[in-house]
């Protein structure tokens, strides 16, 4: 069983996903400057595990007899994850990361709940898999936030 609910925040986590990837990668090629190394390392990693969350969530959809989107109904919402201007700005990429992660945990919170009332226990495997994926991602960048220095 399943409900419109659950399929419609699939089909908008697997969107996040990928606008998360675009955003991780370009942020891992652009940054500059001896802070960047590390969360350069760090996006880069998290592509791929990015990506798989967009895999896992669209075989989901395909699993539901519902189709992923195309590019098409894609709508850019990440503003905080945009490549600063200047290219050693390492803080504002962390701080874009960090807010891209909270949104995520809530998205899959919300997925979970969707999918409990939905008695769908496949869907629930697939938010809690990812929901902890996303808690590393946000302790790893909170660590970098902490260390990183203030001006
Ligand atoms: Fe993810
Ligand atoms: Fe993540």
């Amino acid at each position: 069983m399943t409900t419109d609910e659950v399929t419609d925040l699939l089909t908008e986590a697997y969107i996040d996903e990928l606008e998360t990837v675009m955003n991780y990668l370009t942020n891992a090629i652009v940054l500059d400057g001896v802070h960047a190394e590390e969360v350069k390392e760090s996006l880069e990693t998290d592509v791929d595990e990015e990506l798989e969350h967009a895999r896992l969530l669209g075989n989901r959809l395909k699993q539901l007899d519902h189709s992923p989107p195309g590019s098409e109904s894609f709508e850019a919402r990440q503003s905080s994850l945009q490549p600063p201007e200047d290219t050693t700005d390492v803080q504002s990429v962390i701080d874009g990361v960090l807010e891209a992660e909270e949104e995520a945990m809530e998205t899959y919170r919300s997925l979970l709940e969707a999918a409990e009332e939905a008695n769908d226990p496949v869907t629930e495997d697939v938010a809690v898999t990812i929901l902890a994926d996303e808690e590393a991602h946000h302790t790893e960048f909170r660590g970098f936030k902490k260390e990183f220095p203030q001006d």
